[in-house]
């Protein structure tokens, strides 16, 4: 029987597998690792993070699916069969995840919220001077279907909006910038950046000294895009001399953050844990099952992945 193999976080996979076979009732959906099933029966893959090697043995693979809109995870394996196209998972609910996380963390940063949580701890009464939202400039670093929603979302609560991307964009009241050579420019322009960037070998160590002195000094950043994108060192020296006043952090290089690592002493950055745009099940089986059966069915699925640009 055509069989759909699932192999994602540990903690929800019995909740994927049971959303997938009710939505699937034609493949026979399995767990990668723990059940039984012809590996040359498997014609679709649902992966988050798969092992590197992993896919080898499945010779008869159609299509893959990323449980996330980055791909990175499943491009890292130098072997994986570059003819399987790869379906990622994106929709509006996810969108609206993505921006319903952002919105707040760029609002704590113009209420100056991190200072006068500090300013408690030492029982002192400050009052602040509030910029309103159009006095702030926040600067969205990939314009794709996630940055794009979000920077419009961003221009409705009335912030002054900056975008930057590979290739320019048209959105109104949002001033676009592109490509490396226009990088300098728009990161000067942002005090709040939020990145949203794919992992991608041009995208991987982007911000960095270099980058982050191109910023005004006491800017912030909002990564949720991938860690890849951060020089970790640069980040912290930047925090560590003021000329970035705060970072929240929602993807690292590694994941989970080890326990040892130092971002997790450093006050001036918040940490989440890939949540910003989590995929589960309820929000996430739809999408694929709705995906899947449009591929099976030899329909035109638009979130196929462009495998040689690495997003
Ligand atoms: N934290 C989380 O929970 C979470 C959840 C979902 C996704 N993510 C991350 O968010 C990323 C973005 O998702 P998405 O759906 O918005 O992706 P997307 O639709 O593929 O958009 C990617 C954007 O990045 C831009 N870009 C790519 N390479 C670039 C480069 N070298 N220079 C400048 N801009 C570049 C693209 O520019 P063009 O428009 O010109 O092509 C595009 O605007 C994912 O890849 C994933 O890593 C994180």
């Amino acid at each position: 029987m055509k069989t759909l193999v699932i192999r994602v976080d540990p903690e929800n996979r019995k909740w994927w597998k049971d959303t997938l076979q009710k939505l699937l009732p034609n493949l026979k959906v399995v767990l990668w690792d723990e059940d039984e099933y012809k590996v040359e029966e498997v014609e679709y893959a649902v992966v988050w993070n798969p092992p590197v090697g992993g896919f080898k043995k499945f010779t008869n693979l159609k299509c893959v699916v990323s449980v996330g809109a980055g791909v990175d995870h499943i491009l890292k394996d130098p072997d994986y069969p570059k003819n399987v196209p790869i379906i990622r998972t994106v929709g509006k609910p996810l969108r609206k995840r993505m921006a319903e996380y952002v919105l707040p963390h760029v609002s704590r940063y113009q209420l100056r919220l991190p200072e006068i949580r500090k300013a408690q701890e030492e029982r002192k009464l400050i009052q602040y001077v509030e910029p309103l939202a159009d006095e702030i400039n926040v600067g969205v670093m990939g314009m794709g279907n996630l940055g794009g929603y979000l920077a419009r979302k961003l221009r409705v609560f009335g912030y002054n909006v900056f975008s930057w991307s590979r290739t320019p964009k048209k959105v109104k009241g949002i001033a676009s910038y592109a490509g490396k050579e226009q990088l300098s420019h728009f990161l000067s322009k942002v005090k709040i950046l939020v990145c949203i960037l794919p992992q991608t070998s041009l995208t991987e160590n982007i911000l960095n000294e270099q980058t982050f002195e191109m910023m005004p000094d006491g800017s912030y950043l909002i990564n949720v895009g991938r860690g890849e994108t951060i020089v970790e060192k640069d980040l912290i020296d930047a925090l560590d001399h003021g000329k970035l006043a705060g970072a929240t952090l929602d993807v690292f290089r590694e994941e989970p953050l080890p326990k040892e690592h130092p971002f997790w002493k450093i006050p001036e950055i918040l940490i989440t844990c890939h949540t910003a745009g989590f995929i589960d099940p309820g929000l996430g089986g739809k999408i694929i099952a709705e995906n899947l059966k449009k591929f099976i069915q030899g329909g035109k699925v638009k979130d196929i992945v462009d495998i040689e640009q690495g997003y």
